[in-house]
């Protein structure tokens, strides 16, 4: 039987290195990229530069024995942009921060814990035709160097930071990327179509833009 061997990469910049090479190709196999990006142990020095807040945070490191002090609401972090084939993206997530539930406008998802828990809830996409409380299919909590993967045909989902004294730090590749998408009421099913934005790109605060994530809706 034949073996392929994942490179396993030793930093971020190896990885996203890697991560383009493996998006030339035109089809995407799901498994490869879930298996480098668990592949690549967690380093905060790699990624702590994009870990970025808004002004009324700081980031002090959240090592397991201090408390965080993100604050407000989680920050989405542009890393690179992948050739347009992907968006590669820290998402900074304070004590309580969650998302809404959303889609992924056709694309695929992958997630990996940097730092951390998190919750991810998994929703049937609501009947169109009829109004009500929206169907939870599973739940799970995802762990430090986990990588979760999700896409539209396996439904949608919120991911929370249920931790009261930790924060949490994922790192996130959509492809193709996607500047919007939709937001659902849990009790309803009625949707939103929301666009997404970056707080900082490739470390850099993003100028002159309302920055706006999807725990504003
Ligand atoms: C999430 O999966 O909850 C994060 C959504 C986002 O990209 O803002």
């Amino acid at each position: 039987m034949e073996h392929t061997e994942v490179v396993k990469p030793e930093t971020l910049d190896d990885l996203i290195k890697i991560l383009h090479k493996i998006f030339e190709s035109d089809s995407i196999n799901v498994e490869e990229v879930q298996g480098i990006m668990e592949a690549y142990d967690s380093n905060p020095q790699d990624w702590v530069k994009y870990a970025k807040f808004d002004q009324y945070s700081t980031f002090d490191g959240c090592s397991k024995k201090s408390n965080c002090t993100w604050k407000n609401r989680y920050t989405r972090n542009l890393v690179d942009e992948g050739n347009g084939k992907f968006n590669l993206m820290i998402l900074c997530w304070g004590e309580g921060h969650g998302s809404s539930i959303h889609d992924h406008t056709d694309s695929h998802c992958f997630m990996k814990l940097l730092q951390g828990q998190l919750k991810e809830t998994l929703f049937e996409w609501p009947d169109s035709k009829s109004q009500g409380e929206m169907v939870q299919k599973s739940q799970r909590i995802l762990q430090e160097n986990k990588v979760a993967y999700i896409n539209d045909s396996i439904g949608l989902h919120r991911v929370e930071n249920g931790s009261h004294t930790e924060c949490a730090a994922s790192l996130h590749l959509y492809s193709p990327p996607f500047q919007s998408c939709q937001t659902f009421d849990q009790r309803t099913g009625h949707r939103n179509t929301v666009k997404m934005t970056f707080w900082s790109k490739k470390g850099e605060r993003t100028p002159f833009e309302t920055t706006f994530s999807q725990e504003n809706n």
